[in-house]
């Protein structure tokens, strides 16, 4: 099992909550692509929107926007439901990420349970990866999930950072330790089954450098903190913020 520490880590910048200020209001601002291409001036590596089936933030006409244009990679989370298929297949974003939906659910609380739909999310995925899609899995840091992410083909598995941000907030740190050393270790066995890993979920400037360090993550994706410090700070300044502490922790772990 490989090491090796790859030296850049790409971050992803999730732009979901910029249409939750714009839906608050109904209306056509704040505007999802401007801050996109904001992103990726500052150094994004890739822009990551979640079309949800209520589209509660991201819409349709946002995706429509966002691949006509966007220079850097978008990654499109969604549901593993026959409309968002035919949805991805229409557009062939690069990265095509799996998340589990709950209609009444705030974020993404868990991840996606492929232990237990092995077979469907196999045959789910091979048309999106035939049509060139990078297809990842959202998933715990869980042996089982990630395992069956590897027999069903997916090439990218995205581990849950939640549960570990969920801890360092409440101040319980050794439940956070934990989750980090499974975090840690699941990433190792992830790359042992040929899989990239990628993670994400939660990240603030307090949690990411730990994140970072795990040698085979190649790829962050972090939305919600960046847009509220965006308020405070503007979105150039709170990315090459978060860009900076990455790199930073990256390069301390070599
Ligand atoms: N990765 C995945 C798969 C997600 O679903 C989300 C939230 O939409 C994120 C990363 C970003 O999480 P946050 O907005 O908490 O940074």
């Amino acid at each position: 099992m490989s090491q090796k520490t790859e030296s850049r880590l790409r971050l992803g910048v999730n732009i979901d909550h910029v249409a939750t200020v714009r839906n608050a209001r109904g209306g056509a601002y704040p505007d999802p692509l401007r801050a996109a291409l904001m992103a990726q001036e500052a150094g994004a590596d890739g822009i990551t929107a979640h079309l949800r089936e209520d589209r509660r933030h991201i819409t349709d006409s946002d995706i429509d926007a966002l691949m006509a244009g966007l220079r850097v990679p978008l990654n499109f989370e969604m549901a593993a439901t026959a409309e968002m298929q035919a949805i991805a297949l229409r557009h062939k974003p690069h990265a095509v990420c799996l998340v589990p939906e709950r209609r009444e659910e705030r974020t993404t609380e868990g991840g996606l349970e492929v232990a237990r739909e092995e077979n469907r999310l196999a045959h789910f995925i091979a048309p999106l990866r035939d049509a060139g899609c990078r297809v990842s899995i959202f998933i715990a840091a869980d042996a089982r999930q990630i395992e069956a992410a590897a027999r069903i083909g997916a090439p990218v598995v995205e581990l849950h950072t939640g549960a570990y941000c969920d801890f360092h907030a409440e101040g319980d740190f050794a439940a956070r330790d934990a989750e980090l050393a499974r975090l840690v270790d699941m990433a190792a066995l992830a790359q042992s089954l040929g899989l990239e890993v990628h993670a994400g979920h939660g990240l603030t400037y307090d949690t990411v450098a730990p994140i970072a360090q795990i040698p085979q993550v190649i790829e962050l994706n972090i939305g919600h903190f960046l847009m509220g410090e965006a308020i405070f700070v503007g979105l150039t300044p709170a990315i090459a913020e978060m860009r900076q502490r990455m790199d930073a922790a990256r390069a301390a772990a070599q």
